[in-house]
């Protein structure tokens, strides 16, 4: 069984009485003139990247999701991989996952819904045990996140006594238990050198301790995970980018392998490629990461031409507009965690959202 299933047997095991929402009916799908404008405003947002005669399939269940956030007082935390629909027109906070973790300590919502994979909802609800949390697809998993297990993380600590285990967010809640602090591409650096020592653990991503290493001078012992969506990027294809776009500026995340980045301009998390394209307006540029970040970064950099790889993370591409309607109208699939695990891995998400960085 997959640490993922499994941590989803064993939560159902301490599944809190559930909280009693009234029933709502399913809302008419109909693209009517009254559908037509009430989301006329959301549509102006990604014209650029949808279609119009792809918007009269969107627009209904973009407005009987915004209606039913309301009924249900609700907010939707979206990642920066979600497609554009999604991201655009029914998303309250966006952001990597940094952002999302730090947002969902700060909403007084009765609901979040999470638009993104599985350990992100989790650790939302680590940090909201009162609140419900919904994820659309509780498929959605991370190749990352299991990767390794709280045994494996016990095992390391045998092996290196002493020294410090900084996770990924990309784990599940009882990795997380298990550790010191939690990192993410957005404040690994930081988080790193903010323990104070000379040697740290930095589990479970292999090419973002790599990436890590290359940017400090603290010792880094890893593990052999790696993200399925961006070890499969090459350094040939980069410089073939250079070769066939002279003038391209290549934008990396550090989930990528090493020499994929030394052939990158920048390498940094998908809030930070974000705002990079913001802040520089590069005439050209190739975002070496999941494909709905172009289109999303896209939307507000009508400067920017945008050559566009296409790598797709299949699990975060399970949530869809027809299933945030689903969750929303079913309240599923609710994600629970052992509260006792739960609190263990809170120290390690609060320790690192609350570092000054
Ligand atoms: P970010 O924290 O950069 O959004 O990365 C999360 C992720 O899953 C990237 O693959
Ligand atoms: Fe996990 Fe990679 Fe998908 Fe991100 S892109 S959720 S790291 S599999």
């Amino acid at each position: 069984m997959s640490p993922l299933a499994a941590s989803l047997v064993r939560a159902e095991a301490f599944a809190q009485a559930p909280r009693r929402f009234p029933p709502v009916a399913m809302p008419s799908l109909e693209y009517t003139p009254e559908v037509a404008a009430a989301t006329a405003h959301l549509y102006e947002r990604v014209k650029t990247v949808i279609p119009a005669i792809e918007w009269p399939v969107f627009a209904p269940y973009v407005k009987a999701i915004n209606d039913l956030k309301k009924v249900r007082n609700a907010v939707i935390l979206a990642h920066n991989y979600q497609t554009p629909e999604i991201y655009n027109c029914v998303a309250d906070v966006v952001g990597d996952s940094f952002q999302l973790a730090r947002e969902a300590t700060k909403t007084d919502a009765d609901v979040i819904v999470q638009c993104g994979v599985h350990f992100m909802a989790e650790t939302s609800k680590i940090l909201n045990p009162d609140k419900t949390v919904l994820i659309p697809d509780s498929r959605a998993g991370c190749s990352l996140a299991t990767s390794i297990t709280a045994a494996d993380i016990r095992a390391l600590r045998l092996k290196h006594p002493g020294v410090p285990v900084a996770v990924y967010v990309n784990t599940t809640a009882e990795v997380k238990a298990e550790a010191d602090i939690c990192l993410t591409s957005g404040n690994a650096v930081q988080v790193v050198e903010s323990l104070g020592v000379p040697e740290v653990m930095v589990l479970p991503d292999q090419y973002l301790a790599a990436w890590i290493a290359s940017q400090t001078a603290v010792r880094i012992i890893t593990w052999n995970g790696a993200c399925e969506v961006h070890e499969r990027f090459t350094a040939e294809e980069l410089r073939g980018y250079r070769e066939a776009e002279p003038g391209v500026v290549i934008l990396a995340h550090p989930e990528c392998p090493p020499e994929v980045l030394a052939e990158a301009d920048f390498t940094g998390s998908t809030a930070k490629l974000a705002e990079y394209v913001k802040n520089e307006k590069p005439k050209k540029v190739v975002l070496i990461t999941e494909c709905s970040m172009a289109d999303n970064v896209m939307v507000n950099a009508p400067e920017t031409e945008f050559v566009k790889p296409c790598n797709l993370c299949p699990h975060m591409k399970r949530i869809t507009l027809p299933k945030i309607l689903e969750s929303l109208v079913h309240m599923r699939d609710e994600v629970l965690v052992d509260p006792a695990v739960a609190d263990r891995a809170r120290l390690s998400v609060e320790r690192m959202v609350n570092l000054k960085i």
